[in-house]
């Protein structure tokens, strides 16, 4: 495959560089250090045993290259380092608070915040604030703890993502699109007061990164309206969602990432951070609305859960650090660079041959574990599979993103087989240089060479909710090819819940 080179580079931003292609760097230097550490692969092979074959379950010690999520992994500025010092811990109206509604309120456009402690409690108050028994609620492809809350709360997802999603192959640039027919025969099927919300992710985590264009997010605006249906909008990685738009959208790329993330916002009309990713900070979240009366609900229950509405589950230094990791996410020179070195990663592998999701995504690199080991059916976890052994080859710690992640049928008790079968090499911000990233494309070139001797796993131990973080598994003894063939030929495992 050949390289991706549809990107412009940094070099417009860069008077040096402008009119020629010329190597770039990070836009920082390193004021401090944190020592890593290489194992032997005679101890990282007891480790991952010991682990289960589960990389959640290492310790961050025992990792090199810790490439597990972009998730609170962020390397923090000096002005945010700097900002919490200065921490109001005030229990009530911290003045932290009120610098991150200013910040929320310029970048992002919407009127009330409430701070929690990730995204997560913040997809919990608005689920359960919204989704009656037996609503459905759509959206374009499902993230993990999204769709949980909205089953906890008693709703079904529904995925309308357009179908090149599911396909890793597909080069479409805008692969987080909703099937606009899709979303509105479901709205015509199901009847408009059977769904709460439309659930729109920027970008989309679990088909690789993928962003969705500021045409098709108009077009759904247009929908939501006509039926009269709110939209809720995971802003998790909207500035990266931005990035992509500026890129590839036609009419936006003289435009500002700052403007096109408000842009996608003005669209929305609710949205639930994880301010651990784009945001720059290593813990925080929070629910923003902009109709005073859920946010009046949102306010009752966050103290239930989280915390006093002006801090939710964060400390005030943090709602501090938060309000200018925002500001410094819209940045072009930090975004160019961010996305740029998840590029530079994607490319190395591209020019390989090693099968990765396309187009390149802006979070991580997914390599597609389904043909990376076509001899390792589903049912043996191939990507789960891949990710220990690469982490036994390099100590390059990535995740899995397939049947494990995409858990069980509510009603049946059967695995989910998704059709993307994936291996996350998460980049965090601003952490990592490039160096690094040339250690971790050739660790996956290795095993890439040696995939062959890669067998698949058996689940030993599976947790009731989000299986994929403390679920242990097994070596599989090499089975016949014949019976990897034919996974299907096995009985589904009926699950208690
Ligand atoms: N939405 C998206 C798109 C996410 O990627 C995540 C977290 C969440 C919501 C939940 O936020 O972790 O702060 O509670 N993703 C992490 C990851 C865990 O590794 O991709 P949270």
């Amino acid at each position: 495959m050949r390289p991706d080179r549809t990107f412009r580079s940094l070099n417009h931003l860069n008077p040096l560089t402008m009119n020629r292609k010329r190597a770039w760097a990070e836009p920082y230097k390193i004021k401090m250090v944190e020592p890593i550490f290489m194992s032997t692969r005679e101890e990282r092979e007891k480790y991952i045993a010991e682990a289960g074959y589960n990389t959640f379950l290492l310790k961050s010690r025992n990792v090199y290259i810790d490439l597990l999520t972009d998730s609170g992994t962020s390397a923090m500025s000096q002005s945010q380092w700097a900002e919490l010092m200065k921490g109001d811990e005030a229990y009530a109206g911290s003045e932290d608070f009120y610098h991150l509604e200013e910040a929320v309120r310029k970048y992002y456009g919407y009127q009330y915040v409430i701070p929690t402690h990730q995204g997560r409690a913040a997809e919990h108050i608005i689920s359960q604030i919204l989704i009656k028994k037996g609503d459905f609620v759509p959206g374009n492809m499902y993230f993990t703890t999204t769709r949980l809350h909205q089953e906890l709360a008693g709703g079904t997802f529904v995925d309308v993502i357009i179908d090149e999603a599911h396909d890793p192959d597909s080069t479409y640039p805008f692969k987080g699109n909703v099937n606009l027919e899709k979303l509105e025969n479901l709205i015509i099927e199901k009847g408009a007061d059977k769904i709460p919300y439309i659930c729109i992710a920027t970008t989309v985590n679990m088909a690789g990164g993928q962003p969705i264009s500021l045409r098709n997010l108009k077009a759904v605006r247009e929908l939501a309206w006509k039926y009269g249906i709110r939209i809720v909008h995971d802003m998790t990685r909207v500035a990266e969602n931005a990035f992509m738009i500026q890129q590839k959208e036609e009419g936006y790329q003289d435009k500002s990432i700052a403007r096109i993330v408000r842009e996608i916002c003005d669209l929305t009309d609710i949205a639930t951070m994880s301010a651990k990713k784009d945001a720059l900070v290593n813990i925080g979240g929070f629910l923003a609305v902009n109709d005073y009366d859920i946010y009046e609900e949102g306010r009752n229950l966050v103290v239930v859960y989280e915390g006093l509405h002006t801090y939710g589950g964060m400390a005030g230094r943090d709602m501090g650090a938060l309000a200018i990791g925002i500001k410094e996410s819209v940045s072009d020179i930090h975004i160019h660079a961010r996305v740029g070195q998840v590029l530079y990663l994607g490319n190395q592998l591209l020019e390989a041959g090693i099968p990765i999701v396309n187009p390149i995504g802006t979070h991580g690199v997914f390599l597609n574990a389904r043909k990376f080991l076509p001899h390792v059916p589903q049912d043996y976890f191939p990507a789960q599979a891949l990710a220990a052994e690469l982490y036994v080859d390099s100590g390059v710690r990535a995740m899995e993103r397939g049947i494990v992640s995409a858990g069980r049928n509510k009603k049946t008790g059967a695995h989910n087989y998704p059709r993307l079968e994936l291996v996350r090499l998460t980049i965090p911000r601003r952490v990592y240089t490039q160096s690094h990233m040339d250690v971790v494309a050739d660790s996956v070139k290795y095993v890439f060479e040696n995939r062959e001797s890669i067998n698949g796993l058996e689940m030993v131990y599976e947790p009731k909710y989000l299986r994929f973080f403390q679920a242990r598994f097994k070596k599989v003894v090499p089975v016949t090819p014949q019976k990897m063939q034919n996974p299907e030929e096995k009985e589904p495992v009926v699950h208690a819940h």
